[in-house]
């Protein structure tokens, strides 16, 4: 047999030798058992890098991670490391009930222990659909351990009838229009083999595609990376570089605490402006960020973002798609363009500045990508509300909002549940006409449980027959990326945690004014003491008797703070508490 070449120089060290270094009898146990292809030489000391892999048949967005992972594993074995499929908790939006975000902190603590309990010495961390890649992140910030993230990329551009579909967007539209009656029923179905084109995530800058690019503008990602389309050959280069580059993160020790700092973060909230991206990752980039120790707030998201302008084209917010994104020259070249408000000594996973992946960048669709000159809006980014209906906070996203209902006084139409709103929202004899305000309460981290999607609530059918196409919606839920309208979410504190929004009853006046960041109730203060929360509000609270349900409310934090469990905020580090016998 050849000589095989040594493990790369390591000032490192290495976790897995903790396993497999030695002669007694637990590494030889641990040694034998990973024999079966594995040589003699891949326990010499060279470093095991795991390929959280996300891949799921249940997981759409996700179902090419395995041909990623094989690209991946090429690239550890070429730079002298030794690849470790690690199949971690999928989630898939569509699919998962009752909403994936119940489970994004279980993923993220089944893939922290799962990391710490092996010997693994670096991460690549395979995500796409929406949960993903936060959950991996979230874990790799606790167990800092080297990480990079592949992020699977969205799909290509689907058409109907000689129109692109915007993956998730276009459902929203399209079934509003058989509501109104323009589109027949028909008609929507036949639409529906046409919406998922390719392999890979939504098309539209919604989460999926939002939490790529941010990962990237977090330093995450080799550079260049994130928003190549899954069905791109590309991915897979990329796919085997990111190999390449875990075995050299493990060698210099270059952990995501090494890696990230404030700095970081704030490039990713300017990212997250200028691409008009998900108000998901508000909660997402909270809660990575609570793993990593580093602060940060709701509030950081409208110091830093919300006078960053919109560069980008797609929707939800306008046209086009993540293909278009990509070919038009994707993150890099919007980077460019708001080069001197990113901290220049914010770093990436290849251990230089992301600035100094932005010298080459160009804009190839000015179209697609708008210079800074010439704005898609001036001011993009995520306006943070607060008042006496959301004490700790709201969020709003002004770019997806109707420009007449910025600044809004109108009565409130209250619904105690999701189940409550789709019961009554259509009834002819609703009261309510296009200057209510709609209120869906009961649906944040611990009321629901796991503050699903659903504060882009329908509005009723007779308003749109009428032709009104949006209105002033209030929840304490969020929104799916991939919608639109003048919508308030995240309302903090949430009606079952003892938030105002519980007092709310049909027929109060509520004032939005998103240039005063102020979201109120027009009810005096001495009124507002008096009142206790409506015993069918109540009622609909979620109040699980057992299992994952049950500790996720018990311990589940609120939207402004990343809405991660009270006890895994933080990090334990790569150490394991015993070790095996
Ligand atoms: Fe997976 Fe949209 S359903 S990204």
């Amino acid at each position: 047999m050849p000589e095989q070449p040594g493990p790369p120089e390591s000032g490192y060290p290495q976790r897995s030798s903790q396993w497999y270094g030695g002669t007694d009898r637990n590494s030889y146990i641990h040694r034998a058992w990973m024999r079966r292809g594995l040589p003699a030489h891949a326990f010499d000391g060279r470093p095991h890098i795991a390929i959280a892999n996300t891949a799921s048949d249940l997981t759409p967005c996700n179902a090419h991670f395995n041909e990623v992972a094989e690209s991946v594993k090429q690239g550890v074995y070429e730079a002298g490391g030794i690849p470790l499929n690690l199949p971690v908790v999928s989630l898939g939006e569509t699919l998962v009930r009752p909403t994936a975000m119940l489970w994004r902190n279980m993923a993220a603590m089944a893939a922290e222990e799962m990391f710490r309990a092996n010997p693994i010495d670096g991460l690549v961390l395979l995500g796409g659909c929406d949960k993903t890649i936060p959950a991996l992140l979230m874990a790799a910030g606790s167990v800092d351990l080297p990480a990079v993230v592949v992020p699977g990329g969205p799909m290509l551009t689907g058409t109907f009838r000689g129109v692109a579909l915007g993956c998730g967007t276009d459902v929203w539209r399209l079934s509003e229009e058989v509501r109104a009656g323009t589109l027949s029923q028909e008609q929507f179905i036949r639409s529906e083999s046409s919406m998922i084109r390719s392999r890979g995530h939504c098309n539209t800058m919604g989460t999926a595609s939002t939490m790529g690019l941010v990962a990237e503008a977090l330093g995450m990602v080799l550079p260049g990376l994130a928003g190549t389309p899954a069905a791109d050959s590309r991915l897979l280069e990329s796919a085997h570089a990111s190999g390449r580059l875990a075995v050299e993160m493990v060698a210099e020790g270059r952990t995501p605490s090494a890696v990230l700092s404030r700095g970081s973060f704030l490039n990713a909230i300017v990212a997250l402006a200028a691409i008009g991206g998900s108000t998901n990752a508000v909660v997402h980039l909270l809660a990575i960020a609570g793993r990593v120790g580093i602060e940060l707030s709701q509030d950081d998201f409208d110091r830093t973002g919300s006078e960053i302008p919109l560069l980008v084209d797609l929707q939800p917010a306008g046209r086009f798609l993540m293909e278009d994104f990509f070919r038009a020259g994707g993150l890099h070249a919007v980077l460019r363009e708001v080069r001197d408000l990113l901290d220049p000594t914010a770093l990436t996973v290849t251990g230089k500045p992301l600035v100094d992946y932005l010298d080459t960048a160009d804009i190839w669709d000015r179209e697609v990508i708008r210079t800074r000159a010439e704005p898609l809006l001036p001011h993009a980014g995520i306006a943070v509300l607060y008042g006496n209906l959301a004490p700790d906070g709201a969020v709003v996203k002004p770019a997806a909002a109707s420009e007449h209902l910025l600044q809004h006084r109108g009565r409130a139409v209250v619904f105690d549940s999701v189940e409550d709103m789709h019961a009554r929202i259509d009834d002819p004899d609703l009261d309510v006409d296009a200057d209510s305000v709609l209120v869906l309460r009961g649906c944040g981290p611990k009321g629901y449980p796991g503050m699903p999607e659903v504060a882009n609530m329908p509005l009723p059918q007779k308003l749109l027959q009428a032709g009104v196409r949006d209105m002033v919606r209030i929840c304490d839920g969020r929104m799916s990326g991939t919608a639109y309208g003048t919508v308030v979410l995240h309302v903090s504190p949430e009606a079952a945690a003892g938030g105002p929004l519980a007092l709310v009853r049909t027929g109060d006046h509520i004032v939005l004014d998103i240039a005063g960041r102020r979201l109120d109730l027009d009810v005096p203060p001495e009124e507002l003491l008096l009142r206790q929360p409506d015993p069918a509000t109540v009622a609909a609270y979620a109040a699980p008797q057992r299992g994952w349900e049950k500790l996720y409310v018990q311990t589940v934090g609120q939207a402004n703070t990343g809405a991660d469990l009270d006890f895994l905020v933080g990090s334990s580090g790569a150490e394991v508490s015993r070790e095996s016998h």
